[in-house]
Formats: structure tokens, C-alpha cells, sequence
């Protein structure tokens, strides 16, 4: 995979693993002779080797896992005899689920159209809301469990793993799953900063939590991966009360959380980008990538990014404030219409008023511009012509948006740089599993 198709790193991960789906048939056979080929190809997550605790910890909080964008399992029960005009397609399952994110199945030739035309949202511009289009039930799977977002393909677990080697570091340490560790799964399409406050998402969070807390007689740690860190300081800044934040939150700990945005959300959301080389077709994927509601939310804001160029045009030059015409004058008006409402409710110096641990990288080029040569067509990756300090993928500006937030003494904002980490690469490594192992165990 070239440096243009790395997109947020649950992406990343997601795209890595479509990237095995397309090479990789179904048989057991085949997958043995993929696993042969592993060592050539460079971009597969390596699975850290089992750790254990550097000591042991009696006195456990419980930890709650949101996961990044496209890192959360999802699967659907198809209800939709009448609507598919595909006929590959499976158009009824009955009471059964089947694996929609990510299943080998879908990146077939020919499938992937199966798997576009069940996953984009509906956004009706009336009633601002997204929706899943009719006859399709899609649900994160194994909420409150571990399973979700252990791995992202369920037929090659350990090839896609996700949060899965960290788990297992936990459970090392007296974690138990669905008591004490527990996922946060969610479907990332229908995740907007507006949407999440009514579409029932911060609710099941926010029932979880209480849960958890019921359950252990303690309060709960929300950890959040990239999207999965605004998504929780967004749910502490408007969702819940301060009583019931004080009551129920140990602290929120971020791991590489764009809170202002991430640049490349904007070429995400007016190009095609080079998905082929991860063996889907660019166009199909980008339709689904671009009705998304999370990929409003991932665009530069202009509190954070201020006057910096984001993208460049032989016509003009557009900075965060000017995303949404940057979005109209490439023919994305419904995009615009989504920034302007995921604009209105999202407030990236709005404090949490809770603890925050913000584990972070830095030291990393990451790209901060992109130009646009052919103005006759954006069908083009961008090239990139400014870097800027960050983490590979979010720059540093959006990282320390958190160091606004201006909290009180008795919420501090704790900050753990880290030099050299990438974006995807942090719920890899053992000496960050202590780390956090540190603030939520004794
Ligand atoms: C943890 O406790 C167990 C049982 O008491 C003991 O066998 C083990 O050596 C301890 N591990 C560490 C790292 O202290
Ligand atoms: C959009 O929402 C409005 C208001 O709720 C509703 O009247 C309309 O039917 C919806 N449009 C579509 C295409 O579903
Ligand atoms: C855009 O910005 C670049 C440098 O940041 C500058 O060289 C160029 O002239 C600007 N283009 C326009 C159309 O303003
Ligand atoms: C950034 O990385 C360089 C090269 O790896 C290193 O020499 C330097 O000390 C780092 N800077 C900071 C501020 O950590
Ligand atoms: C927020 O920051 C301002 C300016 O630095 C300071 O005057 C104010 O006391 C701070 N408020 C809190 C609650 O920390």
C-alpha cells in the first residue's frame, strides 16, 4: 500500500485487511499459502508476542474501548426482497446476521458491489438524519464484549487482529471480559456529532457505563482510539451531566484522538483517493466513504487549524473555514450540507470535565497540504506539498487541541507525548500497555 492510502489508521487496518480479503479466497488452503507470503508484504499489522503485567495489579478499575473509525465489526440481517436490483447480492437472512465489516466474502469480484450498496447511509437533508437503507438491520457486533474490536475480519482473526493482543496483555493482568473490560463497538457510518446525541449510540454508551459501574462497585476508564477519543470527549462534553460524570468516570484516555480533525479527512471527502491498490474499486468505496457521517466530523476545524492552507487549486486556496466551499465547488453539495450540521454541535474546546490522559505522538511528518493539479477532475489522489509535526496521520495541532480545554483542578489533562509514535502503531506497543495498565490498575 502506498503512503495515499493511508487513511485514519483504522482505515489503515480496515484497508489492510480488504487487502488480504481480495488476495485471500476463502479455503483454508489458500489462506495457508497467504500465510506463506506474509513476510513480503511490509504494511500487515505484526501482532506484538504475549506480555505479561511488569507486576501484578489487585485493585482493577473497569475499562471501557471505543474503537477508531472502521474498526468497529459490523453485521446485518437483510430484510430487502424487493429493493435489490443486484441479483448476486443476498437480499433476505432472516433472523440470521452475516458479517457486513469486514468479511472476505464482499471483496470478491463482483460482490463488493453487494457490500456498496449496503453499507452507505442515507442523509436526508431535511430532517438532517442518516439512516441505513431500507431492509438493512446493521449492528456492531458483540457490544459489551471484546469480540467486536478485538480483529476486524472474523475469518482471519489473528491476521486482522485489533485491539486483540492488548486484550489478551489485560486479561494477563485479572481483566475479565464483559465484566470488567468491555467494548464500545459502534457503527461508525452513523456517526456524526449530531447524530450520536440522538441516535440511540451515546445512549447504549452511556447504559454500559452505568453497567459496568453497577456491576464493580467502581468507576469506569473510556478509552478511545483515534475517532474513538472525540467520540468519548464529545459524549462527556454534551451528553452526560456533570453528577452523573463525577459518579460514574474514572478518566478518558485518548490514544492519538484528532480532536480538531485530521487534513486528510478533506481529500477523503472530494476524491477517490487509490483505493484500488487495496483491490476495491475506488469508485464504489469512496460513494460509501463519502455518505459517511464520521467523515464530516474528521474534517479540519477551523478553531484548531486557523489559517493553515489545507488544499490548494490552481483557482484558489482553501483553508479549514472554507472546507464547505471547497466541498460545493467539487460538486459535493449533500457533503457540504453534512460539514454544515457536524459543524454545529461539534465543539472541539469544549472540555470533557473529566480527567483526560492524552497519549499522543509526535516527531512524525504528517501531511498538512494538498494540491489539486487537474481541475478538470478530483478523480486524482492530491499530491502533498507541506508536512507538518504529528503523529504520521493527525497533525500536532489537533492532538494538543485537548490543551485548551481549560479544565479545573480537580480535572486535569494529563499529556503523555510520545516521540516517534505513529498513529496506528500505538495500541501495539507493550510499554503503552503498562502505561495505561498504570492509570487504571494498582
Ligand atoms: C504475581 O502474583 C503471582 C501469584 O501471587 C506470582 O506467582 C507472580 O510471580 C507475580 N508476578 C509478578 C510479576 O510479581
Ligand atoms: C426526510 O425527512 C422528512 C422530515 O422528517 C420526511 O418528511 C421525508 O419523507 C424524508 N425524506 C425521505 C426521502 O425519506
Ligand atoms: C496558494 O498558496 C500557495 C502557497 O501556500 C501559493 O503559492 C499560491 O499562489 C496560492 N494560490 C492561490 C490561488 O492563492
Ligand atoms: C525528533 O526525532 C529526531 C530524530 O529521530 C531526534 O533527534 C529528536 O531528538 C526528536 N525531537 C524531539 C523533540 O523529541
Ligand atoms: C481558563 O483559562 C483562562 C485564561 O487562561 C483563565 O483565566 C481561567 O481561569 C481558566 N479557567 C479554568 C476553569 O481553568
Amino acid at each position: 500500500m502506498g503512503g495515499a492510502s493511508l487513511a485514519f489508521p483504522s482505515l489503515l487496518i480496515a484497508t489492510t485487511c480488504l487487502a488480504m480479503a481480495h488476495r485471500l479466497p476463502l479455503s483454508e488452503y489458500e489462506q495457508t499459502i497467504f500465510l506463506g507470503m506474509l513476510p513480503a508484504i511490509g504494511s500487515l499489522p505484526n501482532n506484538p508476542p504475549p506480555r505479561d503485567p511488569r507486576r501484578n495489579y489487585t485493585e482493577r478499575d473497569p475499562l471501557v474501548i471505543v474503537p477508531g473509525m472502521g474498526c468497529s465489526q459490523l453485521h446485518a440481517q437483510l430484510h430487502k426482497s424487493d429493493h435489490s436490483p443486484l441479483f448476486i447480492c443476498p437480499k433476505e437472512t432472516g433472523s440470521s446476521w452475516i458479517d457486513l465489516w469486514v468479511s472476505l466474502i464482499y471483496f470478491l469480484p463482483d460482490r463488493e458491489r453487494c457490500w456498496a450498496e449496503n453499507f452507505v447511509t442515507i442523509f436526508n437533508a431535511t430532517a438532517r438524519t442518516y439512516s441505513s437503507i431500507s431492509g438493512l438491520i446493521i449492528e456492531p457486533v458483540d457490544y459489551g464484549g471484546i469480540e467486536g474490536l478485538s480483529s476486524l475480519c472474523p475469518a482471519i482473526k489473528k491476521l486482522s487482529a485489533y485491539f486483540g493482543p492488548f486484550f489478551t496483555f489485560l486479561q494477563k493482568a485479572g481483566y475479565q471480559p464483559g465484566f470488567d473490560l468491555l467494548g464500545a463497538p459502534f457503527d461508525f457510518r452513523l456517526a456524526g456529532p449530531e447524530t450520536v446525541l440522538s441516535n440511540g449510540q451515546y445512549e447504549r454508551l452511556k447504559s454500559l457505563v452505568e453497567k459496568t459501574y453497577r456491576n464493580t462497585g467502581r468507576r469506569v476508564h473510556l478509552l478511545g482510539h483515534s475517532l474513538g477519543a472525540p467520540y468519548i470527549s464529545h459524549f462527556l462534553a454534551m451528553f452526560v451531566d456533570q453528577a452523573w460524570k463525577d459518579k460514574h468516570i474514572a478518566s478518558m484516555i485518548s490514544l492519538g484522538g484528532p480532536f480538531g480533525g485530521a487534513s486528510m479527512a478533506l481529500p477523503y471527502s472530494v476524491s477517490e483517493m487509490n483505493w484500488r491498490a487495496i483491490g476495491m474499486s475506488r469508485h464504489l468505496f469512496a460513494k460509501a466513504l463519502h455518505s459517511f457521517a464520521c467523515l464530516p466530523w474528521m474534517v479540519p476545524h477551523p478553531a484548531i487549524f486557523g489559517d493553515a492552507v489545507l488544499v490548494e487549486t490552481l483557482a484558489r486556496n482553501y483553508t479549514a473555514a472554507a472546507a464547505g466551499q471547497l466541498l460545493r465547488d467539487t460538486g459535493h453539495n449533500k457533503q457540504a450540507m453534512m460539514l454544515e450540521q457536524a459543524r454545529q454541535f461539534f465543539f472541539p474546546e469544549r472540555p470533557p470535565q473529566a480527567t483526560a490522559h492524552i497519549f499522543y505522538g509526535y516527531n512524525v511528518s504528517t501531511p498538512q497540504t494538498y494540491r489539486y493539479e487537474d481541475m478538470t477532475s478530483f478523480d486524482s489522489p492530491p499530491t502533498i506539498t507541506r508536512m507538518e509535526d504529528g503523529d504520521g496521520v493527525v497533525s500536532l495541532a489537533s492532538l494538543l487541541a485537548c490543551t485548551r480545554w481549560n479544565q479545573t483542578a480537580a480535572h486535569p489533562v494529563v499529556m503523555h507525548p510520545l516521540d516517534g509514535m505513529l498513529h496506528a502503531d500505538m495500541i501495539w506497543k507493550p510499554a503503552l500497555w503498562d502505561a495505561i495498565l498504570d492509570i487504571i490498575a494498582r
